[in-house]
């Protein structure tokens, strides 16, 4: 019979600490009565903690395995559109019929910007980051929909989950329009979501005739299924403390593109390709490991803080590549030596004894590549999807009653309770 309750003895006082389980994974304990005792937990970087109960996704990574609503996500990527997924994400199940086409209608409806938001854009160099423009853009969205941004209102929370959904793509295309010193493309609603994202990226209004090409498009939504949400990732995790300020949502989710930014989370796919043209041809990959055992430098799009296996938005990226790049009659050097650095690695003691697999960003760079996306836009795909999944944490934690996040400290620093005089400081 397992145990109800954890038990901890601490100066002499013995505390019972309920145990609480869930429907899959570790159950948790419950560590409230701490108040009484004198003592915070401790827990640099959040390893063993859980701030929150939810029901949206689930990862075992031991197991490499991954669930949004309990549907495993190479079923998912395979077989549903993304935006079925954010229906899933957001409302509990894939849709049917019906809601599929009334929550697709709710999209294309809102798939524009308000004509002054293209003003924001002219406020940034040309050679800006794009992840730079998206903090701002998607941040200063609030300005433009002050009749929806009472938090305790449900309506005006759904409408602005659809407006996010619905606008990142937008907002991701004009911030490399802009880059490229293009005008933006407007949607086209006649278009599907990946579709419409790839015109508004790469049609010019004296191509209008842009039709997109299938396999890319098919590989651009699942790209956006497999970076749609991620349980209590480091951005997703920042929306959620955000949020519980009472912050507005535009502003949550442009504090999760933020927390994306960073090299160890969404901006590893960048990395990834730089670490490649870094590497160069195969021949440079030993001497390369050998910074990395080093320490010197990290094997980017490998390791992960729950994966201790396969990653399994990895493996789907990989057959992903192989199709875009057969389609598109691609030879890619990089995929190459991608496959070789893999290849090294997994049979490499100093990975396999940390655990150490590839992860979603260790592909797909090279997709997108091939699609004709630069690197710096990888972050901004990456958030872009990503959105649906922020939004529905975001969307979860204010069904039920919460408290503001208040994490507490350990303090190692000075006690000076004189005050000293400058003059009479040394
Ligand atoms: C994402 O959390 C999420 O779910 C994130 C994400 C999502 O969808 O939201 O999955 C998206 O962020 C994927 C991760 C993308 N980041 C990278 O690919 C950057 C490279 N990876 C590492 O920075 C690292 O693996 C992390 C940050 C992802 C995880 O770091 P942890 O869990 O804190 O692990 P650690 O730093 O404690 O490493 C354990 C050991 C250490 O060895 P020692 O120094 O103790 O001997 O493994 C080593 C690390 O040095 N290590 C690596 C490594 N990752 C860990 N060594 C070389 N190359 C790496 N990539």
């Amino acid at each position: 019979m397992a145990d109800t309750n954890a038990k901890l003895t601490v100066n002499g006082k013995e505390y019972e600490l309920p145990i609480i389980e869930g429907t899959l994974g570790r159950p948790v304990i419950d560590i409230a009565a701490l108040q009484e005792s004198g003592f915070w937990s401790y827990d640099p970087g959040f390893k063993v903690t859980a701030p929150v109960e939810s029901k949206i996704t689930y990862i075992d990574g031991g197991k490499g395995e991954l669930l949004h609503r309990g549907y495993p996500i190479d079923q998912l990527a395979n077989n549903a559109e993304y935006l079925e997924v954010a229906y899933a994400l957001i409302h509990g199940d894939l849709p049917n019929s019906e809601q599929k086409a009334d929550f697709f209608k709710k999209i294309r409806e809102h798939t524009g910007v308000h004509d002054q938001l293209r003003k924001f854009f002219e406020g940034f160099r040309r050679d800006a980051h794009p992840m730079a423009i998206m903090v701002g853009v998607v941040g200063a969205l609030s300005a433009f929909y002050h009749e929806h941004l009472d938090v305790s209102n449900e309506d005006h929370r759904e409408i602005t989950a659809i407006r996010l959904i619905a606008k990142m793509p937008t907002l991701a295309a004009m911030s490399y329009k802009y880059s490229r010193g293009e005008p933006f493309m407007y949607p086209r609603n006649d278009f599907n979501y990946a579709e419409n994202f790839l015109y508004m990226m790469f049609a010019t209004p004296a191509d209008v005739d842009y039709e997109p090409n299938d396999v890319i498009t098919r590989a651009m939504d699942k790209i956006f299924t497999l970076h749609a949400d991620h349980e209590q990732n480091a951005s997703t995790s920042t929306v959620r403390l955000a949020g519980s300020t009472g912050a507005n949502p535009y502003a949550c989710i442009a504090a999760g593109i933020a927390a994306l930014w960073g090299p160890s989370h969404g901006g590893a796919n960048e990395a990834v390709l730089e670490m490649l043209d870094e590497i160069g041809t195969v021949e440079n990959v030993p001497e390369f490991m050998e910074k990395v055992k080093s320490r010197e430098v990290k094997l980017m799009g490998f390791g992960h803080r729950v994966y201790k296996n396969f990653d399994p938005r990895a493996q789907v990226m990989k057959e992903t590549c192989d199709e875009v790049l057969g389609a598109l009659g691609i030879n890619d050097p990089k995929l190459e030596l991608a496959m070789a650095l893999e290849k090294i690695a997994l049979e490499d003691p100093f990975f396999v004894e940390r655990n150490l697999y590839p992860n979603v960003d260790f592909y797909s760079g090279i997709i997108l590549k091939a699609i004709g996306i630069p690197t710096s836009m990888f972050t901004v795909i990456f958030s872009l999807a990503r959105t649906s999944g922020w939004i529905s944490h975001w969307l979860e934690m204010h069904s039920t009653p919460f408290k503001i996040g208040r994490p507490r400290q350990l303090y190692t620093g000075e006690t000076r309770r004189d005050f000293v005089k400058v003059e009479d400081r040394k």
